[in-house]
């Protein structure tokens, strides 16, 4: 097996070449001065198993994907993996209204073109993946994230939403302490209200958990419901830490205490790893 690191994730697929004991290979991805995407993988053959480690977001990425995939596969990959740790389009899984195009399912049928598997994780959407012509896993980073909060102090995991609530659920009993979720109504992209929570917070000390923050108007708007109904400490940690504009200035200057996320996403506060998840996913025969 061969690693190979698209620009996205760089960190991530050096630490999975590690931990599966394989040849790490990190594309040379540059732009053209028109703005257009160059990639080359630097080795003579790939005649081995490859797994591509690279985000679909935002589209620049998704470009550098497609052509990788080609690169691989003209220089004999046996077969194709793709680790997508943030697959973007996601959210848009179906048309909302008419004229809408199904956009996750337009880069799933693309990505189908030269793959054997995908590996996804926490993927905003579990049925995007059915859209893909191959075998596919979604990853859970429930265990990575319990884990690191594990013997913290933590009196609650909550999630911002109904949405999240099997997510609370699957932190907060590894961890062995409560779950519960809040009531949220979204009012446009970035703002959303957050019903006044009725779960006692009062002196606790509690972790949201969410599959993503993009704007951060989700984790703004719980962490101040829990603070005003008592809640001594908030902390947040989402798998995909997107923060889009300002999103993680405005977080860290608001009353939140913590903010954290797995590295499907790499950035300064992405200290809880998926690495091992992956790794173990592509160790077995699927
Ligand atoms: C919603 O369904 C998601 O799980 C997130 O809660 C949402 O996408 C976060 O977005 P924002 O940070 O913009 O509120």
């Amino acid at each position: 097996m061969i690693v190979v690191g698209g620009s996205s994730s760089r960190d991530l697929a050096k630490d999975l070449a590690k931990l599966l004991g394989c040849i790490y290979i990190q594309a040379a991805t540059m732009r053209f001065p028109d703005g257009e995407c160059y990639t080359r993988i630097d080795s003579d053959k790939l005649d081995d198993d490859i797994v591509i480690v690279q985000n679909t977001y935002p589209d620049t990425n998704m470009i550098e994907m497609f052509l990788l995939q080609d690169a691989v596969k003209k220089m004999g990959a046996k077969s194709i993996s793709l680790v997508i740790p943030y697959f973007g389009y996601a959210r848009q899984d179906r048309t909302f209204k008419p004229g809408e195009p199904e956009s996750a399912k337009v880069m799933a049928k693309h990505l189908s073109m030269d793959c054997d598997r995908v590996i996804t994780i926490d993927i905003h959407k579990e049925t995007v993946l059915d859209h893909f012509t191959c075998p596919h896993r979604d990853l859970k980073a429930a265990a990575v994230i319990a884990d690191y909060f594990k013997g913290r102090g933590i009196d609650l995991v909550l999630a911002p939403d109904i949405g999240a609530a099997g997510r609370a659920k699957d932190v907060g009993d590894r961890m062995g302490v409560a779950y519960d979720h809040l009531e949220k109504t979204r009012l446009s992209g970035s703002d959303v209200r957050i019903t006044p929570a009725k779960m006692d917070c009062k002196g606790k000390r509690v972790l949201i958990v969410d599959d993503m923050i993009s704007t951060g108007g989700t984790i703004i708007a719980a962490t101040q419901a829990l603070k005003d109904a008592g809640a001594i400490s908030v902390a947040v940690a989402c798998t995909h830490g997107v923060f889009v504009n300002n999103a993680l200035e405005r977080l860290t200057g608001s009353s939140l205490d913590t903010v954290l996320c797995c590295n499907t996403l790499e950035n300064e506060i992405s200290h809880i790893s998926v690495a091992e998840t992956i790794a173990d996913a592509l160790k077995e025969k699927w």
